[in-house]
């Protein structure tokens, strides 16, 4: 008995001093009788309690950002008093990967807060266990701080539809664990370091900025699924190396840039590719009919280009195709099978130069575009089918609508 009291007073020594007048009075015949005369202490604990000591160290932290909030819409930050983190709005917690038995500020999800800050220096950055910070559609402002990279955990970063600028955080390449990279609508200017393309990102949407830059050599180099680089400033042809993501690039989107030259006939290369949109930038040759190989593709839009020749019957017959867009450019024939999905709807071909067509382009305008020499480089990889062409069936499959992750980049709200 003694010694499990002993053991108690060791270790609740702090909650005694509050407790003593309590346990006396037990023996007194009336409590009133040492009843301090202010109120009892009990009410007012001196510190919070806090479930682990790696929520008392980020405390601290959280109060001061919350300081430097200047709008707050929905009224979040109200609920960020007091030691119970884990259940402030936005703020989520979990066992730390180095300590199972720890309770630490895992995630952050402040999407569609519509907080205005100037700045996330000094409050990301010195979350030492976070793993995931969404911060879609707020007004943060600034740049991103370059400490985030000593965050052990940060896989997933989303800065989606803020106010920050300047030129892209080049301390992102030290971060080793991120794997989801989403800095669209922003305000980010100056050139993309071409190391970003070796990072082990599976999400990289940059689009909607103002960066410029010429398309690096090593692009295909990206093990991304999901590449979104349209509405920037991109130039430059679509690199030959773009062929090396073979088996994991599956959407791409580059459209509403500057890009030149021809397409690469390694395109053709790309079997998980189903959604590809380069449309509205200045391509030009013919259609490799390498792409002839993309059994997976379900979207290709390259309208708004210079492209010309002939539209490949090889492309038109692939199975799974739900939209062709080829309009605005400058085709002159097409075949049977692309007949087929012209009426079928599958395949634009508005405002080209393809005789006995309707929309088509005016008789001068086409004889004008012809009438400079027009070629490519390495002629000959236009005619080579990386592939064995499974032959068409008559019937081909039903065409299901698909959803693309990365044309909901365009969505400035986050929909996923
Ligand atoms: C004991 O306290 C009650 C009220 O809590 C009071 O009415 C009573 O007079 C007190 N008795 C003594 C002996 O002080
Ligand atoms: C914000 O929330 C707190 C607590 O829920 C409430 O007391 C306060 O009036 C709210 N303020 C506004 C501006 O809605
Ligand atoms: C979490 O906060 C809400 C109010 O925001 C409150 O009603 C609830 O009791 C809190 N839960 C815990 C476990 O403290
Ligand atoms: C793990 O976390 C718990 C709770 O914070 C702590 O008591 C314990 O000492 C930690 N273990 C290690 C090995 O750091
Ligand atoms: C957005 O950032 C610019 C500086 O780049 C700043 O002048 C402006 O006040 C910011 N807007 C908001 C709403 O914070
Ligand atoms: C193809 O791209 C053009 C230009 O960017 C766009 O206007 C059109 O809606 C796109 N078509 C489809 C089917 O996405």
């Amino acid at each position: 008995m003694g010694s499990i009291i002993t053991f108690h007073i060791k270790h609740l020594t702090h909650t005694l001093i509050f407790l003593l007048p309590y346990f006396l009075c037990a023996y007194c015949p009336n409590n009133s009788i040492i009843s301090p005369p202010i109120s009892p202490p009990l009410h007012i604990p001196p510190i919070p309690k806090f479930l682990d000591h790696r929520l008392r160290e980020v405390y601290p932290i959280i109060q001061a950002f919350k300081n430097l909030i200047t709008s707050d819409p929905f009224n979040v930050t109200s609920s960020w008093v007091g030691s119970d983190i884990c259940n402030y709005t936005g703020f989520y917690c979990a066992h730390p990967p180095n300590n199972q038995s720890a309770t630490a500020l895992a995630s952050i999800d402040f999407n569609g807060f519509g907080l205005v800050a100037p700045t996330l220096d000094g409050f990301i950055n010195q979350l030492p266990d976070i793993a995931i910070f969404h911060a879609n559609s707020n007004k943060f402002s600034g740049t991103i701080p370059p400490k985030l990279a000593t965050l052990p955990f940060l896989y997933e970063l989303d800065l989606s539809d803020n106010n920050f600028s300047g030129a892209f955080p080049p301390h992102i390449f030290h971060m080793n664990r991120l794997s989801f990279l989403d800095i669209r609508y922003n305000f980010f200017t100056g050139s993309v370091p071409p190391q970003l393309f070796l990072k082990n990102l599976d999400v990289l949407f940059l689009n909607n900025n103002k960066f410029t830059l010429k398309l690096p050599e090593n692009l295909g180099s990206t093990p991304a699924l999901y590449l979104t680089l349209a509405n920037n400033k991109f130039t430059g042809s679509i690199p030959r190396s773009i062929g090396k993501a073979s088996s994991t690039l599956t959407e791409v989107l580059l459209l509403n840039n500057w890009l030149s030259g021809c397409l690469p006939y390694e395109l053709g290369f790309l079997k998980e590719l189903k959604v590809f949109d380069a449309s509205n930038n200045h391509l030009t040759g013919p259609l490799p009919i390498s792409l002839g190989c993309l059994e997976k593709l379900e979207q290709l839009n390259l309208s708004r280009n210079l492209l010309y020749g002939k539209v490949p019957e090889v492309l038109c017959a692939l199975g799974n195709l739900v939209k062709l867009s080829l309009s605005n450019n400058y085709f002159t024939k097409v075949g049977t099978l692309c007949g087929k999905l012209i009426e079928s709807g599958v395949l634009e071909v508005k405002n080209n130069c393809i005789r006995d067509l309707p929309d088509q382009r005016s008789k001068v305008e086409c004889i004008m575009f012809f009438s400079d020499t027009r070629s490519c480089p390495r002629p000959s990889t236009f005619d080579i089918i990386p592939c064995n062409v499974t032959p068409t069936s008559n019937n081909p499959p039903a065409r299901p609508k698909r959803i693309s992750l990365a044309y909901t980049a365009f969505v400035r709200h986050r929909l996923l």
